[in-house]
């Protein structure tokens, strides 16, 4: 999952106010292009917050409706414990932003694999994890709390959700930025101290139940039920032969849930 910068930039940064937070360094700034760009060169345990991104960042090159009112923020994280915890991060970093916005009263709550939060089979979070450099990875976590995504893209009128729309009062963006790093901390303190199985029981919880799904396999099409994630991260399927077999996530381009209405 290495990620390369040549063809990005970061866009525009401001001077970031600085504070500390439950032992991470945060940076906050007005308007940047990304988040998880500017956190591309700091050390783990900082992270970096913005009132907007000009070119936030989905997963697959897609583009990231960033407006004001959203939480779009990154948070560089150690990944000094081999190549399972490697591939658990994200697993592990969907496990802590789900636990903050249930703790914030969000409910209805669940994940796609790997890592889209979605209530009500609205997506109201996505994450991205990039790594820039050796032993730190980014973890970038964007959630639609007032900002209005469907303004900038009319195809999001009726896939995406919002915390407006879910709690009240609503989070502001600094209580916000507290949980989910608050959270993260734990999450990842406890892998790095217990390993990623510590986790494995609450992550499973996570994906509302087995669900039909295709994978795309790099081309490859592979269609079964998604079972649950192995305690090393890889996604476990029941076959339509009746097998089980586990994929890393590095195998699977794709994920798409097929037993939708
Ligand atoms: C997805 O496609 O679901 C992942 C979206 C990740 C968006 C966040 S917003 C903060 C961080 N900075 C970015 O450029 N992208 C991530």
């Amino acid at each position: 999952m290495k990620t390369s910068t040549a063809n990005v930039t970061a866009g525009r940064d401001d001077q970031p106010a600085i504070s500390l937070v439950d032992g991470w360094t945060l940076r906050e700034y007005r308007e940047v292009g990304s988040t998880n760009l500017v956190a591309a060169g700091l050390p783990a345990w900082q992270a970096v917050r913005s009132d907007t991104q000009t070119a936030g960042r989905g997963r697959f090159q897609r583009q990231w409706v960033s407006d004001a009112g959203g939480l779009w923020l990154s948070a560089v994280l150690p990944t000094d414990g081999g190549s399972v915890a490697w591939h658990a991060l994200p697993l592990a970093v969907g496990w802590a932003v789900c636990h903050a916005l249930r703790n914030l009263g969000v409910k209805n709550l669940r994940m796609r694999w790997p890592n889209d939060v979605l209530v009500n089979e609205r997506k109201l979070a996505g994450l991205l994890i990039d790594q820039f450099s050796p032993n730190v990875a980014v973890a970038g976590i964007g959630i639609n709390v007032s900002n209005h995504p469907e303004a900038r893209d009319v195809s999001l009128r009726h896939a995406t959700a919002r915390l407006a729309d879910l709690v009240a009062p609503v989070p502001d963006l600094r209580h916000l930025t507290e949980a989910i790093l608050h959270q993260l901390r734990i999450a990842v303190e406890e892998m790095r101290a217990a390993g990623f199985h510590s986790l494995l029981t609450r992550v499973n919880e996570l994906w509302g139940g087995p669900r039909a799904v295709e994978l795309d396999l790099d081309g490859t099409i592979r269609r079964g039920t998604f079972a649950r994630v192995d305690a090393e991260g890889r996604l476990i399927l029941l076959e339509e032969t009746g097998h089980f077999t586990a994929y890393d996530a590095r195998q699977v381009r794709h994920l798409t849930e097929t037993d939708l209405s």
